[in-house]
C-alpha cells in the first residue's frame, strides 16, 4: 500500500505552506538546535521551515527532502530568494533515506506523518540517520481537534469530508495524538512530547484561512480524490467552498487546532 499525499502540489496548497515559519511551526525544536549541526528536513514542502531551520544552525549543513520535484522548485526558489546558496534540497522518501547510519544531528518532519501509511517505519528510519544524541523531532496536526466559530455546515462537511479521505488513504488525519504512541511503536526512546496550537482570530488570518480552503475545496487533489472515491460531488464541494468563503467574511470568525509534537534523543550503544 503506497502513500498518497492527500493535499497534492496544488499552486494553492504550496502557497500555503509557503507562509510558514520556524517560529510558528518548530518553536518547540528551536531549543535544540546548535551552531554548525546537520538538519535533514524530511517532506520539506517548499522549504521556508528548512530555510529558517538553516538560519538557527548556522554553518551547520541542511538537507530538505521531498519525494517529488514540484514544492522542491518553489523550495530552491525559496532559498535563492533569501540567498541562502548552502541548503540543499533533494529527492528523497523517507523510507529510504539515502544516508548512512547516523549522519545527521537532528532529523525533522513538519505534518508529514499524518499522510503516512507506515509512520512508525518512517520514524525508524529517521532515527537510523540520526547519531547518537542527536534528536528526532517532528509535528502533526490533529483534525479531530479543530474548531471554530460561528457553526458553519460547509466547515462540519469539510472535516468530515477530510478525515474520511485521509482514512480512506489510509493515513491518520488525527495524527497528533497518536505520535507517543507512534514513538513507542518504533522503539524510539528519551522522548519529550509536546503540543501547541495554530490559531487565525484576526481579520487577515481568518481572511487568508478561508481563502485557503474556499481554494483548496475545489481546485487541489483533495477536491478531485474526494470525487474520484465517491465520498462527495461538485455540488457537495461548491457548497463547502462557498461557506468557508462566507465563514472567511464574519467578523467573529475565530479558529484553532491543536498538535502534537515531539523530541525523541536517539541512544545508540
Ligand atoms: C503537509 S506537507 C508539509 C510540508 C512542510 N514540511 C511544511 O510543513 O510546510 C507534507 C509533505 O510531505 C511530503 N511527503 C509525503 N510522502 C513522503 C515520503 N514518503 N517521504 C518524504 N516526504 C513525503 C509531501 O510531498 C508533502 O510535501
Amino acid at each position: 500500500m503506497g502513500d498518497v499525499y492527500l493535499h497534492g502540489h496544488h499552486p494553492s496548497v504550496i502557497a500555503s505552506h509557503g507562509v510558514r515559519t520556524a517560529a510558528d511551526s518548530a518553536a518547540y525544536l528551536l531549543p535544540h538546535l546548535r551552531e554548525g549541526a546537520s538538519v535533514l528536513d524530511v517532506g520539506c514542502g517548499p522549504g521556508t521551515i528548512t530555510l529558517d531551520l538553516a538560519e538557527a544552525v548556522g554553518t551547520g549543513q541542511v538537507i530538505g527532502i521531498e519525494p517529488v520535484e514540484e514544492p522542491l522548485v518553489d523550495a530552491r526558489r525559496n532559498a535563492a530568494a533569501r540567498g541562502d546558496t548552502r541548503t540543499e534540497f533533494l529527492r528523497g522518501d523517507v523510507y529510504e533515506l539515502p544516508w548512512d547510519t547516523g549522519a545527521f544531528d537532528v532529523v525533522h518532519a513538519h505534518q508529514v506523518l499524518q499522510h503516512l501509511v507506515d509512520p512508525v517505519d518512517a520514524l525508524q528510519e529517521m532515527a537510523r540517520v540520526t547519531r547518537s544524541g542527536g534528536i528526532v523531532a517532528f509535528r502533526d496536526v490533529d483534525y479531530a481537534s479543530m474548531v471554530w466559530y460561528p457553526e458553519s455546515e460547509g466547515l462540519t462537511q469539510w472535516l468530515d469530508l477530510y478525515r474520511r479521505l485521509a482514512r480512506a488513504n489510509h493515513a491518520e488525519p488525527d495524527a497528533g495524538r497518536r505520535l507517543l504512541a507512534w514513538s513507542h511503536a518504533a522503539g524510539l526512546e528519551d522522548l519529550a512530547p509536546s503540543a501547541s496550537l495554530w490559531t487565525y482570530s484576526t481579520p487577515e488570518q481568518i481572511a487568508w484561512w478561508g481563502g485557503v480552503w474556499a481554494r483548496r475545496s475545489l481546485e487541489s487533489r483533495f477536491a478531485s480524490q474526494a470525487i474520484d472515491r465517491g465520498l462527495a460531488d461538485r455540488a457537495d464541494l461548491e457548497r463547502i467552498s462557498r461557506d468557508w468563503t462566507a465563514w472567511s467574511r464574519h467578523p467573529d470568525a475565530w479558529f484553532a487546532m491543536t498538535h502534537g509534537e515531539l523530541v525523541a534523543t536517539v541512544r545508540r550503544p
